[in-house]
């Protein structure tokens, strides 16, 4: 279990005003939120937007995710709201997921990336959620790290990354959830997962199709005085299992490597018949040999392996290894937010 006093939710209410009025000066912040820290701007705000892009040295073509305080804001970023929006909405926010819809007129191309979609998001942390009700307004956040690299689980990796770069970094501890939000795309006719996370595709489709259920059942109830009908798989969401695309990212400098778990003695000993210093991420125990620098062991639960992922990947990163090997985790439902961070960053 993560330690509980890691975790602060005690809010200061002077560090929210000071924050949200650099936030409204133009200024960027740092928030905690529970998937990963924030680098967070005016969403409406051409200038302070140009100048997260240039901290972070991202693409100008890569959208922003708008974070809000309430769903009725919802209306004020999307052109429409559809109902599953809305179902979604109600069960997993605030919470680590993001919902791609169709975009208002008021959103900004800096945010969208020039597309006519928006990524919206509640977040549960107490201190976002402070922030987010203080600014009473949309704050652009993406993850609080520079473009392509690790993101950020403490405050203590903001300031490393960014340093003077940003206003203020508000501290919130570690981050409970460790990996970024599921970004679950409503804006065409299918349901799709372009971003897996915690919130599993699983659970998403039985939201959808739970309430999809419940319509079907009161309309038969009302048509039929009372008689129920049960739906079948094809009037089930199925939402598409291969997520977006899988570019580089999340990526520490040092080289990572993906092995099963038969495969990793075998990686271990190559290594060290090639003299190579190499650092160990794996839910086995440590293997001894001349070749290992450190080895992390993970969690096999997966929110717990989620917490500790990143701050992991940062610490082997600096352990002077030439490259880092990680056991796989077993592709399972919810393990694909992890499995896809690790891939993405053995891409890298
Ligand atoms: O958990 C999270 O989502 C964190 C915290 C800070 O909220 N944010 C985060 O932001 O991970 P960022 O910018 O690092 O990643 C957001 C991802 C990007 O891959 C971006 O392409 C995608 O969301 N995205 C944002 N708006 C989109 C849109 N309109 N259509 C498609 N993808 C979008
Ligand atoms: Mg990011």
């Amino acid at each position: 279990m993560q330690d509980q006093a890691l975790v602060k939710t005690a809010i200061n209410i002077e560090e929210i005003k000071s924050a949200s009025t650099l936030l409204k000066a133009g200024q960027l912040v740092a928030f905690p939120t529970e998937t990963v820290y924030g680098l967070g701007c005016d969403a409406a705000n051409v200038e302070a937007l140009a100048r997260l892009y240039r901290v972070k040295g991202r693409p100008g073509t890569h959208p922003v995710i708008v974070h809000l305080a309430s769903v009725e804001q919802l209306k004020d970023w999307a052109q429409t709201v559809p109902a599953e929006a809305l179902v979604l909405a109600k069960k997993f926010w605030p919470g680590p997921m993001t919902l791609i819809l169709k975009k208002s007129d008021r959103v900004l191309p800096e945010v969208s990336g020039g597309q006519d979609t928006v990524g919206l998001r509640i977040p549960s942390h107490p201190v976002a959620l402070a922030l987010l009700k203080e600014f009473k307004s949309g704050i652009a956040a993406p993850s609080a790290n520079r473009h392509g690299r690790i993101s950020p689980t403490t405050a203590a990796h903001v300031k490393s990354e960014l340093g003077d770069l940003v206003a203020q970094v508000l501290d919130g501890g570690n981050c409970t959830v460790g990996i970024e939000s599921t970004i679950v795309d409503l804006s065409s006719d299918k349901p799709r997962i372009l971003r897996p996370g915690m919130i599993t595709l699983e659970a998403i489709e039985a939201a959808l199709n739970e309430s999809k259920q419940k319509e079907k059942n009161a309309s038969s109830k009302k048509k039929r005085g009372g008689e129920s009908k049960s739906s079948t798989a094809s009037e089930n969401t199925v939402i598409p299992r291969a997520p977006g695309s899988m570019s580089s990212h999340y990526a520490p400098t040092t080289g990572l490597k993906l092995f099963a778990h038969q495969n990793l003695p075998r990686a271990i000993a190559t290594s060290e018949s090639l003299s190579m210093k190499i650092s160990v991420m794996a839910f086995s125990d440590p293997i001894a040999s001349s070749c290992v620098i450190t080895w992390k062991q993970l969690s096999e639960d997966p929110n717990e392996c989620a917490r500790q992922l990143y701050a992991y990947m940062r610490e082997l990163d600096t352990s002077g290894a030439d490259y880092i090997v990680v056991e796989e985790p077993p592709e399972l439902p919810e393990w694909m937010g992890i499995l896809d961070r690790l891939r993405r960053a053995a891409n890298g």
